[in-house]
C-alpha cells in the first residue's frame, strides 16, 4: 500500500504539472485566435480618426463638385456652366478679384458663397480658381 502510494502520488504530480504546462500554450493559441479581431479594431480606430483630418480646408475642386455644381453644372438660372469657355470668357476678363467678390458677396441670382455660409473666404476663392481653370 505504501509502495502504491509512492508511485501514484508522483504520477498525479506529473499529470498535474503536465496539465499546468499546457495552460500557457492554450493561452498563446487563444491570443493568436483573437488577434485578427484586435487588428480589425485597430484599423477601425485608425479610420475613425480620418474625419478629423477632413477638418482641413476643402479643395476648390471639392467645393465646386459638391456646392457650385448645383447651378454651374447645368447652367441653372443662366449661370455660366463649368468649362464653358464662351460663358466664362467675358467674366474672366473682368479680373479674378471681381469674380472673387461676386462669389463671396453674390451677384444677381448667384447667392453669396454659393449659398453656403460655412465656406471660408479661402475656400470660395479656391473654388473660383478651379472654375476659372476649367474654362481656360
Ligand atoms: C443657386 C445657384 C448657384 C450656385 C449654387 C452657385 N452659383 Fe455662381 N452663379 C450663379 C448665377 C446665376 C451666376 C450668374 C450671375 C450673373 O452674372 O448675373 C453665377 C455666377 C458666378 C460667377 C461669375 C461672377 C461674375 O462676376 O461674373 C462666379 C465666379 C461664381 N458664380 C462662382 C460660384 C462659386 C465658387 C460657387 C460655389 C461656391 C457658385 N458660384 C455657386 C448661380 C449659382
Amino acid at each position: 500500500m505504501i509502495k502504491f502510494a509512492r508511485l501514484v502520488v508522483p504520477a498525479i504530480a506529473v499529470l498535474a504539472l503536465m496539465a499546468c504546462g499546457k495552460q500557457p500554450v492554450d493561452e498563446e493559441k487563444t491570443a493568436e485566435l483573437i488577434q485578427p479581431v484586435g487588428r480589425v479594431e485597430m484599423a477601425g480606430a485608425a479610420s475613425a480618426s480620418t474625419p478629423e483630418a477632413g477638418g482641413a480646408p476643402k479643395s476648390g475642386e471639392e467645393i465646386v463638385q459638391t456646392v457650385c455644381t448645383a447651378c454651374h453644372g447645368a447652367g441653372l438660372l443662366n449661370s455660366p456652366k463649368i468649362g464653358d469657355k464662351a460663358a466664362w470668357g467675358p467674366r474672366i476678363a473682368q479680373g479674378v478679384e471681381t469674380l472673387y467678390k461676386s462669389a463671396l458677396e453674390g451677384k444677381n441670382a448667384m447667392p453669396a458663397r454659393g449659398g453656403n455660409p460655412a465656406l471660408s473666404d479661402a475656400e470660395i476663392k479656391s473654388a473660383v480658381d478651379y472654375l476659372v481653370k476649367q474654362a481656360k
